[in-house]
Order: structure tokens, then sequence, then C-alpha cells
């Protein structure tokens, strides 16, 4: 199986919650490693930036205005088949649908809050690295 990359952000919810340690030793104990990290407060443009594929979409203003209330975690994650594995250990975007022992179900209180982001495919993964972390 491929080794790829995949971009992690933990969003304002678990960062405030002190969680980033608990998260990240998730990642690590399934054999992801942290390759990029940095803590960042997000400005509007960079969140808008990030989020223009959702531009059109009912709930990005209210995803903006989450994403910059506080800051934020960037990893990018590098391990056999990272982008699926990191989905698998975030769980379904809404937490009330996301299975048990997921990153989402265990820490996350609702769609709009939900704790982390991942890379949903290897294209979007090299642009949203590349947007954090250059080439
Ligand atoms: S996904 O993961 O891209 O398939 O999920 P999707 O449903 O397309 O959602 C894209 C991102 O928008 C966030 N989202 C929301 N934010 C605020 N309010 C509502 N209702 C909402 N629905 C979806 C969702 O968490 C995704 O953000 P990221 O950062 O990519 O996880």
């Amino acid at each position: 199986m491929a080794v790829e990359r995949t971009l992690s952000i933990i969003k304002p919810d678990a960062v405030a919650k002190n969680v980033i340690g608990e998260i990240v030793s998730r990642f690590e104990k399934a054999d992801l490693k942290v390759v990029e990290a940095r803590m960042q407060q997000l400005t509007r443009e960079e969140a808008e930036g990030f989020y223009a594929v959702h531009k059109e979409r009912p709930f990005f203003n209210d995803l903006v205005e989450f994403m910059i209330s506080g800051p934020v975690f960037i990893q990018a994650l590098e391990g056999e088949n990272a982008i699926q594995k990191n989905r698998d250990l975030m769980g379904a975007t809404d937490p009330k649908k996301a299975e048990p022992g997921t990153i989402r179900a265990d820490f996350a209180e609702s769609i709009d809050a939900n704790a982390v982001h991942g890379s949903d495919a290897p294209e979007t993964a090299a642009v949203e690295i590349a947007y954090f972390f250059g080439k």
C-alpha cells in the first residue's frame, strides 16, 4: 500500500478542550507520523481561501467564523494509506453519526464544531499541504 501524506487540522473547539495530545496520539498509534506541524490563528482570508471549494454552500460563513474563532493545530501526516486512515480515525462529519471510538464521536459537539479536518483525496491532500506548508 502506498505511503501518502494528508493534511490534518485540529479545529478551535478541540484546541480549546486541550485534547491536541490525545488526538495526535491516535494518529501515532495508527502509524501516522507527524511530518509538519504548526499552531496558528487563521486569518479570515486564510480560512476563506482554504475552504474556497465550499464557497457556495450555505454553511460557508459559519465554517469560516468557526475556524477563525481560536487557534488551530495544523499537521501533515505521513503513512501507508494516510488519507483514508485519517478519515477513518476522524469519523463522520456529523459527530452524531460518527462511529464510537472515532475522534469526532469522542471530542466533537456538533457538525459545526467537529474537532478535526482531514483531506479527502490525494489531489486535495497535495493542495492543502502546499497551502499551509509550501511545496
Ligand atoms: S466532507 O468531509 O468534506 O465530506 O464534508 P462536507 O459535508 O462536504 O463538509 C465540508 C466542510 O464543511 C463543514 N460543514 C459544516 N460547517 C458548518 N456548518 C455545517 N452545517 C456544516 N456542514 C459541513 C464540514 O465540517 C467540513 O469541514 P472540514 O474542515 O473539511 O471537515
